[in-house]
Parts: structure tokens; sequence; C-alpha cells
């Protein structure tokens, strides 16, 4: 959700910022646009689109200038258009302001700007930031950033830029990431780590409240009572390989074959030497875990999928009741949360707002907090008691894959530490699980080298309006990760069902020819599934059988099964989502639509 990308240096602001914003796409967008101090003064272009549109333009219209801000707009404020579209300016166009968040006192700030004189070209709450600082702009754009942010309230990373002084910029977060990447004889301030990489691997995230002020020798913070704070930047590992496409025709694809290695490096380098799993962010003693009386799992989209098969394996092997919500809700519902439970925040990029809120209402009730998250400093990792990193690497494509089988990963060893402290579970079967886990990886990477079945069913499903999900047990679960993956990026409308709920409604939906994609890997349930599959059958649906290998009875009732390998039931749901993503992925493909940018989404959700 909305990029920002600041540059001051010695190279050409307008190639930087571009190169930085493209490595932003990822986060969705409707319009892009640039200021550069020059000169000549201020220059700018924004459009509505794709940051082609504005790279094209660049390209025939150069900006000269080696400090400028550059940005990608979702819009919230406003329809996406080339008036919306950041930077906003004060009249005269000599301030230049870009911002990711809300600004929620945006319209009492318009009114007592309107009072004044000034006139708006935008919908947006973003220019009233603008108007702001030519308002307080006293000479000294630093001291005009800490009036501003005493005068907003909301969530905001806001970069700002005056004509009057071509040498330095402001950055102001609240809420909403900006990490600065430290250079030589140039700084960079963004919204994450891979718009920066290019050029720089020291960073640092700024803190709520903080407000940076970047030169191209210096960048110095202040907290809210304007004190210098002392950042301490951290060395990215990660390449910037990780965070292109590597030979790959999209994100999502590269991402869905990065997953083994991902399950790897999530489960391999906590192993102690004796086999036991080690978990080195958390924190949490014996006795602690021995007082929880209940979990609540709190996330948004894939990762609140990932969180309800993380219920079943809490539950199943560390046998403590577990409540799994939607993050939007759990705050509003006044949950039964105090300082006998543990709250599990799923959260890839560790800055959906949603999530971020509820932890903060979850500490507010005394809970201990875990998260599971993929981005290393992020606000909800600083937030918690403990953390849990799924060492997935970059995620860029909208449709999460590799962080969702990681989140996997990480249920699976947690629930497996919470068994073994609380005695629930047998060391047999400890090491069995932490094996087949580790064998899950391997199992990936065969399925992976061929998806000639996958393609197979995109075309069947291609032109239909229509597509339902089945499973029991923990395959409802995966029926309802494979049925977003197949709306959020084919637009084909894709539902889940528990098989033994259809009788009671949704069999209603079910016609001629509609294809249903049945989901049985868990041996108990496998009859009570052919019996569920007869009943769409009856009723003239074409069923796609995700199955276990040697599993004959599934085969013997659907029109086509796709096996995937054996594993334990509780572990099923990390190789048999595989086949649901790439359904998707080629479905998508064959529609001829953007796979990793699909319409109205966002990858990082940073507004409630
Ligand atoms: C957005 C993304 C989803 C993601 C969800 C939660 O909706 O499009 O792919 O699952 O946010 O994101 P998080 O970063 O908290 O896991």
């Amino acid at each position: 959700m909305c990029g920002i990308v600041g540059y001051v240096g010695k190279l050409n602001a307008q190639n930087v910022i571009i190169s930085g914003l493209e490595k932003l796409e990822y986060r969705g967008y409707d319009s892009a646009g640039i200021a550069v101090i020059g000169k000549d003064g201020m220059n700018s272009a924004k459009f509505k689109g794709r940051l082609s549109v504005l790279a094209k333009y660049l390209e025939e219209h150069p900006i000269e200038g080696t400090i400028g801000i550059g940005h990608t707009r979702w819009a919230t404020h406003g329809v996406p258009s080339d008036e919306n579209a950041h930077p906003h300016f004060n009249k005269d166009k000599t301030i230049a302001v870009i911002h990711n968040g809300i600004i929620e006192n945006y319209l009492e700030l318009k009114a007592m700007l309107l009072e004044k004189g000034y006139e708006f070209r935008s919908q947006t709450d973003t220019e009233v930031v603008a108007h702001l600082f030519d308002f307080y702009y006293d000479g000294d754009l630093l001291q005009t950033a800490f009036k501003v942010e005493n005068a907003i309230r909301g969530t905001y990373a806001i970069l700002a830029i005056h004509q009057d002084s071509p040498n330095e910029f402001v950055a102001l977060r609240c809420e909403a990431p900006l990490v600065i990447g430290y250079g030589n004889g140039e700084n960079f301030v963004a919204s994450d780590i891979p718009a920066v990489l290019e050029y720089t691997r020291e960073v640092a995230f700024l803190e709520n409240g903080e407000i940076a002020h970047v030169t191209a020798n210096n960048v110095t913070v202040y907290n809210t009572k304007k004190e210098i704070v002392h950042k301490k930047p951290f060395t990215v590992e990660w390449s910037l390989d990780a965070a292109t496409k590597g030979g790959y025709d999209h994100f999502m694809l590269k991402e869905i074959h990065e997953q083994p290695q991902g399950i790897r490096d999530t489960i391999n380098n906590r192993i102690d030497g004796k086999g036991y799993i080690k978990l080195d962010d958390i924190k949490l003693t014996k006795e602690e875990i021995q007082k929880f009386d209940k979990i609540y799992i709190v996330a948004c989209g894939t990762a609140y999928h990932a969180g309800c098969v993380g219920k079943y394996a809490i539950e199943k092997l560390a046998k403590i009741p577990v409540v799994c919500d939607i993050a939007s809700e759990f705050r509003y519902r006044d949950p039964f949360v105090d300082n006998k439970t543990l709250v599990i925040l799923v959260s890839q990029s560790g800055e959906t707002a949603d999530t971020l809120a509820a932890l903060r209402e979850a500490r507010r009730k005394g809970a201990r907090i875990l998260s599971i998250t993929n981005v290393v400093g992020s606000s909800i990792a600083r937030e918690s008691d403990d953390v849990f990193y799924t060492w997935a690497g970059p995620e860029i494509a909208v449709a999460s894959t590799k962080a969702y089988t990681t989140q996997l990963v990480a249920f699976y060893m947690i629930a497996l530490t919470l068994a073994l402290a609380k005695n629930t579970i047998s060391e047999r079967t400890y090491f069995m699980l932490i094996d087949q886990i580790k064998q899950a990886a391997d199992i990936l990477e065969e399925m992976l080298k061929d998806d000639t079945q996958e393609k197979e069913v995109a075309e069947l499903i291609k032109d239909k309006n229509a597509l339902f999900y089945l499973g029991r047990g923990v395959d409802m679960q995966t029926a309802k990760e494979m049925a977003l993956k197949l709306k959020e990026i084919s637009y084909i409308y894709a539902e889940s069902f528990a098989a033994g709920e259809l009788k009671h409604g949704p069999i209603a939906l079910i016609e001629n020819g509609t294809p249903v994609i049945a989901i049985s890997t868990q041996e108990p349930m496998i009859e009570k599934m052919v019996s569920n599959i007869q009943e769409v059958k009856a009723r003239g649906a074409y069923v796609i059988g995700i199955a276990s290998e040697g599993d004959n009875l599934i085969s013997s009732v659907c029109d086509k099964v796709i096996y995937v390998p054996k594993i334990d039931d509780l572990l099923a749901p990390l190789i048999s989502v595989v086949p649901g993503q790439l359904i998707a992925y080629h479905t998508t493909c064959l529609k001829g639509l953007d796979v990793d940018k699909p319409r109205n989404l966002a990858k990082s959700v940073t507004v409630e």
C-alpha cells in the first residue's frame, strides 16, 4: 500500500527514485509521481496508472537534480487520478509532500486552511499536509516538520522537500513503515528495504513519532521531544536477487518455487544438536507455557488461514483451546484475553494495521504476545514479547504463497514446543513430526518439477464464473486458502465450504458443469468425503480431487484427481496447498491478467 522513496546525494535522483519505486510495486498502487529539486527549482510529474507510465514520461522529459521524492499511491481518499496522485504541493509549488497512511483529522485541518485562504486541488487527505508545511514554514524545514507532526493525527509515513532548502528532506513516521538507507555521500528513506538495496545494505527503521532530517552526508533522527535518537543501523543479509524475478515470468511463480527452501530455512536453523526445536527469539519458559489456559491466533488474509491450520496443530498436540480470529474483528468484540492468554499474531509484512491494532488490544488486556512474521524489525515484531521469524525471504507477489507455508511450519514448531513443555506428546511423535516437516521440503521440490496437471485444471476452469472448494478438518482450511488464491488473482468467484456443511445450503449453488475442487488428505475422513463428492456429482458438478497417493476411493468418484505425496495428516496442508497455488497461477496467466499485481489489492495493508 503506497510506496515511498526519498533520495539525496550525488546520483540522478529521478533514476534512483524510479528504480526504488519499481522494487515497491508489490505493495499495490494505482498512480505514481515524483518531485525533484534541480538548479531550476522544483520539477514534478504524476500520473494515474502504472509506474511505467511515469517512467516513460520521464524518459522523454527528464528531470535533473540530485534530491527528490517519489510515490506510488493506493487510493483511500479520492479516486485514482493525476490530481490525487502524490506528490502534493503548496500553492506556489515550492514544497512537495508524499504520504502513506490516513490523516484522520484532515477535514478539521482543511477547514482551518480554507479559512486562511488555502486552495485545494485534490480530494486527498494528504494535500492538507502540503499546505500545513507551507503554513508553518519559517525557513527551517526540520522545525516546520515538528509543527506539522503536532498538528496531524492518524497513520502516516511522510516525506517533504522545499525548493528553498535543496540539500535536505524530512521524513515523519507514525504507524506506516519507513526505513533509512545509509549510503556514502548519499542517503535514502523508503517504505521497504528492497527500494534501497541496490545502493546500500546499512539500514535502520524509523519508530513511531520519529522525524528524520536527511542530507547527503548525514541522517539525524529526533523523537517527539526533539531529542536526538542514536540509531544503530543493521546490515541486510539477503541479496537484491531475492527481491527480483530471477528468471521466472512472475514473482508469484518464483515464490511458489522458493517454498522448499523457505521451509528448510525456517526449520533447519532451529534444531539443536540433539534434534530438539530451539526457538531463539521466544523466551517463554516451561512454567509460563503451563500457565496458559487458552490461545488466540489473530491475523488477516492468508496469514489468518495459516492461523486456522495452527489452531488444529496446537489443539491436537498441546491440548490448549485455541480461538482463531480475524484481526479487524478481534479488537472490537472484547475478547476473553487476560494474563493467562497467549496471543499469537501472524503477519508476513509485520505492518498490517488491523493486526498491529489487535496486538495492542491484546497487550492492553495483559496477554503474552508472540508474533510470527517474515520481516525483521517490523512494527509487529518490535512490539511483541516473542517473535518467530519465518525465513521465507522477501515476498513480492500480492498473492501470498511462501509466507503461508513457512507460517505453517512456524505453527507446527510452536505447537510441538508447547506440547513438549506440557508433556502432551510422546518424544517419538515429536521427532517423527520434525522429521516429516523437513521431508515436506523435499516432497515439494519434487512436486514442483511438474505442473502439467494444474495447467490442465486451469484450462478447464478459466472461463467459469464460479468454483467451489471442499474439505474436512485441516483440508477445509486448505480449501479456504486455495479459494482465496483463485479469487485474488483470477477474479473467478471462488468459495470454500466444509464438505459436511454443503447439504445445509451451499449445495443449492451446484448446477450442471460447476467445477468443484475436493481436497481429501485426511485418512479417517475419506469415506465421508466420498459421500460429499457423490452429493455434488449427483447435481452435475465436475469434480477435481486433490488426494493422497495410494487413495483409490477418491479417484473412483472424481472426474479428475491430482495426487499429492502422503504425509502425516496434520502436516498435509503444507503440501496439498501447492496444487491450489499453481491452479490459481496458471488460470490467471491463461486469462491474461496481472498475476503479481491484482486489481484493488495491496501487499501491505497499512490502513484499518
Ligand atoms: C493483504 C495481502 C494478503 C495478506 C494480508 C495480510 O491483504 O494482499 O496477501 O495475506 O494482507 O498481510 P500480512 O502482511 O499481515 O500477512
